[in-house]
């Protein structure tokens, strides 16, 4: 008795719902810039014409920044951490067609708008970049085949000292990556609400066997360059 009383009440719940409306379709593109923006605070600068209404957010010149990286053609650069490509045209010009640039990214979304960008007439590039898939724990590059590694805003290093372990698994990673002589550039910004400070930064990569070379502020954007050599592990 009961259970058709339930059943009942289920059909009658049934006919009286609204009807449901139908998922908005997910649009890639979109999906992949707002996990961007999800990275605090400035997230990426999308030029993309089809992601200009999203260029919300503040950013360093990218041309600043270019004329700081100790970048000579024929070099193999990895853009590890590349979103959607902020950096990566600008290095495969500047290391030119004899150089290559590896854009590294763990986000498969954000490698599908590189994909679409790597045939488009907006980002003129010399043909010297590939796409790869990266690794929360590692870095799945070729033990000493980089000569420059450029980490631009991945945040997570700025806790101190460095947690969790993957962590630090895929920085030692990015560290076995660089060739002898190889070097590491870390953009981040510092800002307020970063919580941390430029010793703390530049403390994690000591205790990881990195020597610190040169250090630019870009005061202008509360954003900090370090450019560090691999030391001893
Ligand atoms: C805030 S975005 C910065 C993008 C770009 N470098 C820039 O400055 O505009 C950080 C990017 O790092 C990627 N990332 C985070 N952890 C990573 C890892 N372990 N390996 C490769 N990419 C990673 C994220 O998916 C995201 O696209």
């Amino acid at each position: 008795m009961i259970a058709l009383l339930g059943l009942l009440l289920g059909l009658l719940l049934a006919c009286t719902a609204e009807p449901q409306p139908a998922p908005e379709p997910v649009d890639p593109h979109q999906e992949a810039v707002e996990r961007l923006l999800a990275f605090p605070p400035q997230a990426s600068a999308f030029e993309d014409p089809r992601l200009r209404s999203l260029e919300l957010v503040r950013h360093e010149d990218r041309a600043q920044v270019m004329a700081l990286l100790p970048l000579e053609a024929g070099m193999r650069v990895a853009d590890v951490g590349c979103g959607i490509g902020r950096f990566t045209f600008d290095l495969a010009r500047s290391v030119g067609p004899a150089g290559s640039v590896q854009a590294v990214d763990v986000d498969s979304l954000v490698l599908e708008v590189m994909r679409d960008r790597l045939q488009d007439p907006a980002f003129p590039h010399p043909g010297n970049i590939t796409l790869v898939l990266g690794q929360q724990d590692g870095l799945p590059l070729e033990p000493g085949s980089v000569d420059l590694a450029l980490l631009a805003h991945l945040d997570f290093h700025l806790v101190r000292p460095l947690a969790p372990p993957h962590h630090v698994d895929f920085l030692r990673g990015v560290g076995r990556s660089l060739a002898p002589g190889g070097r590491l550039v870390v953009l981040q910004w510092l800002g307020a609400r970063a919580g941390a400070t430029v010793e703390d930064l530049a403390a994690n990569y000591r205790d990881l066997g990195f020597e610190l070379e040169v250090r630019h502020d870009l005061e202008e954007h509360g954003s900090v360059l370090l450019i560090l050599r691999r030391g001893q592990e």
